[in-house]
């Protein structure tokens, strides 16, 4: 049975249906993960949390420390990790409160540490294969476990990675759609790509915010970004207990 992690971004600070078992603060050789690991039982399985903002919502993407956070879900035995992030919609397709599970990405981050692999300690230069950033089990078992749950999902996308914390312009949405991207968040990188390193299966499920700039009506608010993750996090908490069984 692999044990199973799970980081709750934006607006999933913490799982309702999650029974707390324990609590407990990890130091790494990355320095100081985004806040203690929850462990716990969620709808009868055995899972540990981490809030990749902090439980106080206090970092922002860039400051997150990623290497940490990853480093300490391997430490404590997790081998498969379900990452939630909050995005915007690009493609008409992807409305608010939709949830999707992306297949690609492309990463526009910059000046984040993005590699457990420096150069230093290793034998050699390493470069993971990260044709497939994503899990495709886990992939397979979040998207069959949707079709039984009934819960609506799209099954395909191409999350663009940015750099934040500021929204992106209209034109710079305009460009990542030619690049192919459908949906835009902060937080898919470096976090997928140092589960690779790590050797963790990992997928995404990123819940639909907002439309991305200059694809909705007037300004995109905190206040209508909360409000559809709320609502968002009531299906993801279907696919979650639909998925759990899926993945023993
Ligand atoms: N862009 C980038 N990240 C986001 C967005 C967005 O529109 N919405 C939620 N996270």
């Amino acid at each position: 049975m692999s044990r199973i992690g799970i980081i709750g971004g934006t607006g999933l600070t913490k799982i309702r249906q999650l029974e707390i078992i324990k609590r407990q603060v990890v130091h790494t050789p990355y320095g100081e993960p985004s806040g203690f690991f929850t462990w716990g039982q969620l709808f009868g399985h055995e899972i540990i949390f981490l809030a990749r903002h902090g439980y106080s919502h206090h970092l922002p993407p860039h400051k997150v420390n990623y290497r940490a956070n990853i480093w300490a879900m391997q430490d404590l035995g997790v081998e498969r990790v379900i990452a939630f992030n909050a995005v915007g919609g690009i493609t008409e397709e992807m409305q608010p409160e939709t949830i999707v599970i992306p297949h690609q990405i492309i990463d526009y981050t910059h000046g984040r540490d993005h590699t457990f692999f420096e150069g230093e300690n290793s034998s050699g230069v390493t470069h993971i294969d990260f044709t497939e950033p994503y899990c495709a089990q886990t992939r397979e078992a979040l998207i069959k476990a949707a079709e039984k749950a009934g819960v609506k999902i799209v099954s395909k996308a191409v999350y663009a990675a940015t750099q934040g914390p500021r929204l992106e312009t209209a034109a710079e949405i305009d460009k990542l759609e030619k690049d192919g991207c459908s949906i835009v968040g902060m937080t898919g990188m470096p976090e997928a790509a140092l589960a690779k390193e790590k050797g963790l299966s990992y997928a995404a499920c990123a819940i639909v915010a907002n439309r991305a700039a200059g694809r909705g009506d007037g300004e995109i608010t905190v206040e209508m970004i909360e409000a559809h993750l709320k609502n968002g996090i009531v299906s993801a908490a279907k696919l979650l207990e639909a998925v759990m069984p899926k993945l023993l």
